[in-house]
């Protein structure tokens, strides 16, 4: 009896949600009767779909064979548009039509989403039986986005790969890849060598200093053109098109370290930066940095099939350009200022580049300040949505990724990892996103070709666990969010976020785990009533709980008494899913015991040392920290704790900060000892002894931006 049970629920295993596909089709029925592919299960094709062939065959065990009849039928069909595709699983086998190659590739997401998830582990075996259902599905939009930025976090070919891989997934088609910023240069340039070979590498005995951890080594990589290449081929098998970023004029703080010749004529101020020359944009004057620029172009459009460049245009600092005589000469040759107007001088020379090239730009939406880009300029909406409707307003092809919806890099609560967002950017935030509450009336929305989730990388470099995978915060920070990008970019009758949730719970936390992909859970509910303090989640995770107090975890198996509230954060896990943490509200606060603030350091009116005796906001120094440089902790009463937190930089991005330096304790209130060195401008310290001082000392350069934070204490 048990063993037939066994074998039912085997069985029905084997049969998945047909209608749980994300993102949405527009039309799906289901019929009444079931086909399985068995074990001789054969695959025919067009001969134009050879690739999507071989994808399909990458996950299920099908014999390939040449004719027109076999179990599964891949087709193109002219009467359909391009990426419309049709699905029809019946008693003759399991058809597939597609508008072009795009169509055909989206039918077989939905065809593998519709298989037992196992599928995905690219070892099932068959048989395996689908009920009979028809499809009939064609994406909202044209560009559907997904920005990785390896300029700040390099990330091996393979796991771009993977990236690309979970795009597909969810019928993404458009790679935005930022290959250029600041911190790194990642795209060989066989012409000037020096661009990726030293610019791709930060820390050590490079040029480009360190920043965003890793500070106590030289660290990076950049791409080859044949890994390059390679990668253009990867995506284009699964349907995806990659758009390189080339970001200038500003964002260029790393080339400018490497190639000082592209910045402006004039030798900045370097004493509030440890000496170091923070500039990062491009002079617009100087003639030898467009036969630079036309170089890289060349190259890049060499490697990149796309039509489209991105050439950035974002937040340029025109103080810059203020006091470079060349700029300055420039502008009043040409009638024009200091500001947007110069920055659209720059890009329409860049401009007059591509043609050449027979390429597009791609911008931000600050480079369309200037008034005069021309129309086929695509423009990326990412600053909020007025960045959005400056474009629109504009009449440009818009993009549509406002960053407090979009930006996958945000945190996903406000005890999260990731950047600062102050109420999280969650699934939900994603899948409530609605064009039309947002503020784009139908006439603007015309302007729409699609849709853009980001993950800028400042934050993966500090994540990435060496004993780890490289991707668990990558995937960590795009799933589930990406599943409401796709459904934003392709649906018109989007699910709704409850929908959303029950249908991943149901169907896709198993399809992520046989993918081996890390996930974001919802983090657990904390209650804390008569006396107990509870923790629950919807998804039947397991719990655990660690004591700040001790840094000890363990397994949450009952309430636990309510005196524990300000001590301990939960957590859960299930699958390869895990959430972030979550506690009661006395957990967030911290004691504030009375302390004098000082330091050898001199800081701003606005953000005064005063803050953090005041247990407020962070305080900014004028200058970036120095060898020697110190804050004290003066408590006016001595103090017994448990437990103090020690922040220099910034909460969630490793800027500002002193990588260089340790903490030191006064039991006496005289003499100092050792309590541990800074990492990544932080320290936990659980003191065993009564407490007179607290003293931050910067050991060395500790850092080279325009200043450094120092934050109040967090005391239990
Ligand atoms: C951007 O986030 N600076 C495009
Ligand atoms: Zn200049």
């Amino acid at each position: 009896m048990k063993t037939r049970f066994l074998i039912l629920l085997a069985f029905l295993a084997q049969i998945a949600h047909a209608a749980d596909i994300v993102p949405k089709p527009r039309s799906l029925v289901e019929g009444n009767g079931e086909f399985t592919l068995n074990r001789r299960a054969t695959l025919v094709c067009d001969e134009r779909l050879d690739n999507a062939a071989s994808y399909l065959l990458g996950y299920l065990p099908l014999r390939l064979t040449k004719g027109t009849t076999g179990d599964v039928r891949l087709l193109l069909d002219s009467t359909l548009k391009s990426e419309e595709y049709q699905l029809r699983i019946d008693n003759s086998g399991i058809e597939v039509r597609g508008g072009d190659y795009g169509g055909v590739f989206n039918a077989l997401q939905s065809l593998l989403q519709m298989l037992p998830a196992e599928v995905y582990t690219k070892r099932a075996s068959l048989p395996i039986t689908l009920t009979h259902t028809t499809i009939s599905d064609a994406p909202r939009y044209s560009y559907r986005g997904f920005l990785l930025d390896v300029a700040r976090t390099y990330m091996p070919v393979n796991e771009v790969k993977r990236a690309i891989d979970y795009m597909a997934f969810l019928k993404l088609n458009k790679l935005h890849f930022h290959l250029v910023d600041n911190p790194g240069w990642r795209i060989e340039i066989k012409s000037h060598p020096e661009l990726a070979k030293v610019g791709g590498w930060r820390g050590g005995d490079s040029p480009i200093h360190p920043v965003y951890a890793h500070f106590d080594r030289k660290y990076g990589g950049y791409y080859t053109q044949e890994e390059l290449r390679e990668v253009v081929v990867y995506a284009a098998q699964r349907n995806i098109e990659v758009i390189p970023e080339i970001d200038m004029p500003g964002h260029s703080k790393g080339l400018g370290a490497v190639r000082p010749d592209i910045l402006c004529n004039y030798t900045p101020d370097t004493t509030i930066t440890n000496g170091i020359d923070t500039r990062n944009v491009w002079c617009v004057a100087k003639e030898s940095n467009y036969r630079l620029i036309e170089d890289i172009i060349r190259e890049v459009a060499d490697i990149f099939p796309s039509k489209y460049i991105h050439i950035g245009g974002d937040e340029v600092n025109f103080n810059w350009w203020k006091q470079c005589p060349d700029c300055q000469r420039l502008c009043r040759e040409k009638g024009i200022t200091v500001g947007p107007q110069l920055e659209e001088h720059f890009l329409m020379r860049v401009n007059e580049i591509l043609a050449r090239y027979d390429r597009r730009p791609i911008v931000w939406n600050e480079a369309i300040r200037g008034g005069k880009m021309p129309k086929s300029t695509v423009v990326c909406g990412w600053y909020g949505v007025k960045g959005c409707l400056e474009a629109m307003n504009g009449g440009y092809p818009t993009i549509v990724m406002p960053s407090r919806y979009f930006y996958l890099d945000k945190r996903q609560g406000p005890n999260e990892i990731g950047h600062t967002s102050k109420t999280g950017i969650t699934l939900k935030t994603i899948c409530d996103f609605e064009y039309e509450s947002a503020g784009f009336t139908p006439e603007q929305q015309k302007h729409i070709i699609g849709v853009e989730g980001a993950l800028w990388g400042e934050i993966i470099a500090s994540n990435i666990d060496p004993k780890g995978r490289f991707s668990d915060y990558l995937e960590y920070m795009i799933f589930p969010r990406l599943f409401g990008v796709s459904e934003a970019a392709w649906c018109h009758d989007r699910r709704s976020y409850d929908d959303m949730y029950a249908t991943l719970k149901r169907s896709f936390y198993d399809k992520l785990e046989a993918m081996g992909a890390t996930f974001r859970l919802t983090p657990p509910t904390i209650e804390v009533k008569e006396g107990k303090l509870t923790a629950t989640t919807d998804d039947g995770s397991k719990i655990f709980y660690t004591d700040i107090r001790t840094n000890r975890r363990c397994a949450y198996t009952e309430p636990l008494d309510a005196a524990l509230a300000p001590y301990v954060a939960f957590h859960s896990f299930t699958k390869t899913g895990r959430s972030g943490i979550a506690a009661a509200p006395e957990y967030w606060q911290y004691r504030q015991p009375k302390v004098a603030v000082t330091s050898s350091m001199p800081f701003t009116k606005h953000r005064p040392l005063e803050e953090c005796a005041k247990y407020g906001d962070a305080a900014y120094t004028t200058r970036c920290a120095r060898k020697g440089d110190w804050v004290e902790f003066r408590f006016e009463e001595p103090l017994d704790c448990h437990y103090i937190e020690v922040i220099t930089g910034h909460y969630q991005v490793f800027r500002r900060l002193i990588y260089n330096g340790h903490v030191e304790l006064s039991y006496d209130g005289k003499s100092f000892e050792q309590a541990g060195r800074l990492h990544n401008g932080k320290i936990e310290l659980r003191p065993t002894r009564t407490i007179h001082a607290l003293r931050i000392v910067a050991d060395g350069i500790t850092d080279a931006e325009e200043y450094t934070c120092i934050r109040p204490l967090k005391i239990k």
